[in-house]
């Protein structure tokens, strides 16, 4: 619907700024200008504008900054078609309707919004009527008070197939079933669909009622717990959160918004003073109720159940959220005790100890990795190699470019941290690393010059692998550089029984340059770089030692990965006729592993090459050759 400039500027004109921002936030005059302690961050002197002849409020503080329609979208979390029609509907102003057909659709719309008012209305005064006494019984046995119940707008729908009707008599029959307030099967007689239920008004953004959740009061055989309204042109529940219209303002006051699973913990924890909750519609959360909830909060606290159902929820979440984070915006997590809901934690162990769990949620970070490491054994190679996969695969999801290559360096730390562990934490070694782990040498690395052209011909016979043979010279002429990956050559050493005597060797010598300091110098020339391949870092002269220090690590970890997916892909391969749906994922997320991986290594040789084009142009002008990922 396309509203012309003019039509949003009179309605900016007519709507008094002031006044609107006064329903929610206490302004005081100043000048010309009213201010307040902004609603948009915690602050104790105002530093919040409102300019009623300029129509935009201003924070010099935290830069929040809009018109009243900002306004209506950024503190009461409306789209922005709502904003409109909500300051339009105070302004006396019509919504220019661009055809008719979409007018007549806006029309139904407005009177299902009437037929679910009065709905909600007949269902509070059951309530309070002899009919609704069983269902007051239930609410004060849950403990819920007066207010909270007025609060939330409990209902009560008696048990008879047409009292609804009957009390709606004035809105005519297909408008009460569109509503989803009654069913038609066939050509029978329509039916009212809640019945002996406590109900709950779901609202959206605006507090207006556009469906109903139902609950029984006591258990019965093959009845559901809750009942909710089916989607209807008012009820989209992939796109509601219960409660939002509540815990948005609210949130932007305490700066936290919870996400919990259930209607009844939204209310326990509005009742034990946290007033900021929503909760989806009994699925999982979906991308638009993330997209939600950032726009009250940017980092929601989903507070789950501690059994497995709840953790899957949470992960379910997570996975939904990564393609859509951006700066500033996350998810984070709260494990409750199993078998809890908030609602039962409050109840038994109080609020301060809710308070407590929300003070330490989780990061998403954190979640992908204890879930990935607890999903599968991590014993083998392959099952490790398994699990790289599985954390690169969520990291891939990511969108944003800065926030993926943060994820990746994070859960790769982690991943190399358990993967390879320091030396004494693990046993039944080849070799048992004696230095001292984590400690570098300082000083520039010695090696005996005669030592190292030995190590060197050795290096050249081991493998005609290029990344094998580039990695192992790389060692050589930085041998300080052994001792912080001797667990990934000894890995190496047992995927590849060729060069496990040098790598014995390689690691001896390291040793020996920590116990004697007074080697000669090392001398890079006496160890030069294989003939073919001048294009690692660590390969080349007068390298910028970081840049060689992270590229041998990554060149080291590549080529101890590969080995370990090629067996994993075989696993897999070996898997098909017991599990062929799960052998088949795994393995395309292996395979996908491995392209990524020889790319990898092909970009590692392709930048050296490039600075090596620039520092040393080649008079015949010779490309550097390809194959840096071609293996034997
Ligand atoms: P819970 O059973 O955890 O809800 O279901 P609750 O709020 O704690 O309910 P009480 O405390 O037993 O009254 C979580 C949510 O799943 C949906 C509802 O949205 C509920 O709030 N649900 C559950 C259904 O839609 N249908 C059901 O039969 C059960
Ligand atoms: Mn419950």
């Amino acid at each position: 619907m396309a509203l012309s400039p003019q039509w949003l500027d009179e309605l900016k004109t007519r709507t008094t700024l002031s006044a609107l921002i006064m329903r929610t936030t206490k302004l005081t005059r100043a000048g010309n200008e009213w201010k307040a302690c902004c609603p948009f961050h915690q602050e104790k002197t105002p530093s919040f504008y409102v300019n009623d002849a300029k129509g935009f409020y201003h924070c010099f503080g935290c830069q929040a900054h809009g018109s009243a329609i900002d306004w209506m979208m950024q503190q009461h979390g409306l789209e922005f078609m709502d904003a409109v029609k909500e300051l339009a509907a105070a302004a006396s102003m019509d919504v220019p309707a661009p055809d008719p057909r979409a007018a007549r659709r806006a029309e139904e719309r407005a009177s299902l919004h009437d037929v679910m008012q009065a709905a909600q209305q007949w269902l509070m005064a059951n309530l309070r009527q002899p009919v609704g006494g069983k269902a007051r019984d239930y609410l004060s046995s849950r403990g819920f008070s007066q207010a909270i119940c007025n609060e939330f707008g409990f209902g009560y729908a008696p048990d008879e197939r047409q009292s609804l009707k009957q009390a709606l008599g004035n809105f005519e029959e297909p408008m009460l079933i569109e509503a989803g307030l009654r069913i038609a099967v066939d050509d029978k007689e329509p039916y009212d669909r809640f019945r002996d239920r406590l109900m709950l008004p779901i609202q959206d953004a605006r507090g207006r009622v556009i469906a109903f959740g139902g609950r029984i009061l006591e258990k019965r055989e093959g009845a559901p717990k809750y009942l909710n309204s089916p989607d209807t042109p008012l009820f989209d529940k992939s796109r509601t959160l219960y409660n939002l219209h509540r815990a948005a303002p609210a949130a932007r006051k305490s700066g936290r918004l919870i996400a919990v699973e259930g209607y009844m913990d939204v209310i326990a924890l509005a009742a034990a003073g946290f007033a900021e909750a929503v909760a989806p519609m009994g699925t999982a959360l979906t991308e638009q109720q993330i997209e939600l909830m950032w726009r009250a909060c940017e980092k929601p606290v989903l507070c789950f159940d501690g059994d497995a159902a709840g953790q899957r929820a949470a992960m379910k979440a997570v996975v939904r959220a990564l393609p859509l984070l951006r700066p500033g915006h996350t998810l984070q997590i709260v494990t409750l005790p199993e078998g809890l809901d908030p609602d039962d934690l409050i109840r038994q162990r109080g609020k301060a100890a809710m308070g407590k769990l929300l003070e330490a949620p989780r990061s998403m970070i954190d979640l992908i990795w204890s879930h990935e490491s607890a999903a599968a054994p991590l014993a083998s190679p392959e099952e490790k190699a398994g699990l790289k996969a599985r954390l690169l695969a969520h990291v891939d999801s990511i969108a944003d470019t800065d926030i993926r290559a943060l994820y990746r360096r994070e859960l790769l730390d982690r991943y190399g941290a358990f993967a390879f562990p320091p030396r004494e934490a693990r046993s039944g070694n080849r070799t048992a690393w004696q230095g001292r782990p984590g400690q570098r040498p300082a000083a520039p690395a010695r090696m005996d010059p005669q030592h190292a052209a030995n190590l060197r011909k050795a290096a050249e016979g081991a493998s005609r692998d290029v990344l094998t043979r580039a990695v192992l010279h790389g060692f050589l002429r930085h041998p300080e550089l052994i001792a912080p990956h001797a667990d990934s050559l000894f890995e190496l050493a047992r995927a590849l029984p060729q060069v496990a005597p040098l790598v014995d060797h390689l690691v001896d010598s390291a040793e020996s340059l920590e116990a004697f300091e007074n080697l000669p110098i090392f001398d890079a020339d006496s160890v030069p770089p294989p003939p073919d391949n001048t294009r690692f870092s660590f390969l080349g002269e007068g390298q910028d030692p970081v840049e060689v220090r992270e590229d041998l690590a990554e060149a080291v970890s590549l080529l101890v990965e590969r080995p370990a997916l090629e067996a994993a892909i075989k696993a897999a391969t070996a898997r098909f006729d017991a599990d062929p749906e799960g052998a088949f994922a795994e393995q395309q997320l292996l395979r996908k592993r491995k392209l990524e991986i020889e790319e990898r290594i092909g970009q590692m040789a392709r930048k050296r090459a490039a600075a090596y084009a620039v520092e040393t142009p080649t008079p015949d002008g010779a490309e550097p050759s390809e194959g840096a990922s071609e293996t034997e």
